[in-house]
């Protein structure tokens, strides 16, 4: 389906859809011991609808936390920024922030959005209800990695601009990775812009884990998407009913950890890699790190690369937390 086009609607593909995810990190990945794939995968089209029914889980709680949060707090952050643009890293649907756009628009600020996703369906699917929705939207897609977009970001309009992660996707990054995020985030930002931040705080195991295996299964099926996201995408043989989801909070790490555990015996080929790899009984592929922060650690990283928490707000149980940064 074309995409609406508009004077409201620009559309930035930083990397040509096949280029968007580098190969090679597949093959690096398989080759390590224990193996790992890089959970940015998870995210093909049908990838980000699961995990968008991931989010209506009754045991998923971040995705229900953060939104009771940004409901309490959306005014307040848009009459701290002032008028200014957002760009958000990983937008997925927009759900999040509509409560964000209500906010600048109820203050009558411009309202600028740039939402950044690896899966173009998902935002092809959103801007046109964007923009039917707020008639003043002007809004630029980028299609590509975090690390593509933020080297490519549309020259600002506005005086301000607001870098937004929200979802605590920050998790995703083992502390060297998220190092180099912050760096990222810094260098992409004006002293005086700002940087939204949601984070998955610790909390009881027994919470955390309930929440990566959840009862409908749905977890499951994201976690083995990966694998026929790999077959769709390089003509793969992975006999995805002979792999089993595994998820559990590593203690000493603070992060719950995703495996994908080969139930036999087995070769799998990835034709259009003309790659090769065999499993034996029960080896594992790791998938993901979701990491559980603690604010007083974060809030140091974040100020050694120049990220000022202005304001934190959080939940009464204190189970999740948005950050409101400021670039010195
Ligand atoms: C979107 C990366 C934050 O780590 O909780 C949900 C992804 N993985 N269930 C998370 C996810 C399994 C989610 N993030």
């Amino acid at each position: 389906m074309p995409i609406e086009q508009s004077s409201r609607l620009r559309w930035i593909e930083v990397a040509p859809t096949e280029a968007v995810v580098h190969d090679i990190d597949i093959i690096q990945g398989l080759q390590q011991v224990p193996k790992t794939l890089p959970c940015r995968y998870f995210y093909d089209d049908r990838g980000s609808a699961l995990f968008e029914q991931i989010c209506d889980l009754p045991e998923y709680y971040p995705t229900r936390t953060e939104q009771a949060i940004l409901e309490d707090c959306a005014l307040e952050i848009a009459q701290t920024t002032g008028a200014c643009e957002l760009v958000e890293l990983g937008s997925g649907s927009s759900r999040k922030t509509r409560l964000l756009l209500e906010a600048y628009q109820q203050l009558n600020h411009p309202l600028h959005y740039a939402p950044i996703d690896v899966s173009a369906g998902i935002l092809q699917d959103t801007a046109p209800m964007l923009l039917r929705q707020y008639p003043t939207l002007n809004l630029c897609g980028l299609v590509g990695t975090y690390e593509q977009a933020l080297s490519n970001l549309p020259p600002v309009q506005l005086d301000r601009r607001m870098l937004i992660f929200l979802g605590s996707t920050l998790g995703n990054l083992n502390p060297q990775e998220c190092d180099r995020f912050f760096t990222q985030i810094q260098q992409s930002l004006q002293p005086g812009d700002f940087f939204l931040l949601g984070v998955d705080l610790q909390k009881p195991i027994e919470i955390v884990e309930a929440a990566y295996n959840d009862a409908q299964g749905i977890t499951a099926e994201f976690n083995l998407n990966i694998l026929h996201h790999l077959n769709d995408r390089f003509q793969g043989n992975f006999a995805i009913d002979q792999f089993a989801h595994s998820a559990f909070y590593n203690v000493h790490r603070h992060q719950i950890e995703m495996h994908l555990i080969s139930l036999k015996p087995q070769k799998v080929l990835l034709q259009k890699l003309g790659y090769q790899t065999s499993f034996y009984a029960q080896e594992t592929i790791h998938t993901e790190i979701s990491r559980k922060f603690d604010l007083p650690t974060l809030t140091v990283d974040l100020k050694q690369r120049s990220l000022n928490s202005v304001h934190i707000w959080t939940d009464p149980q204190k189970w999740f937390a948005l950050l409101l940064c400021q670039r010195q």
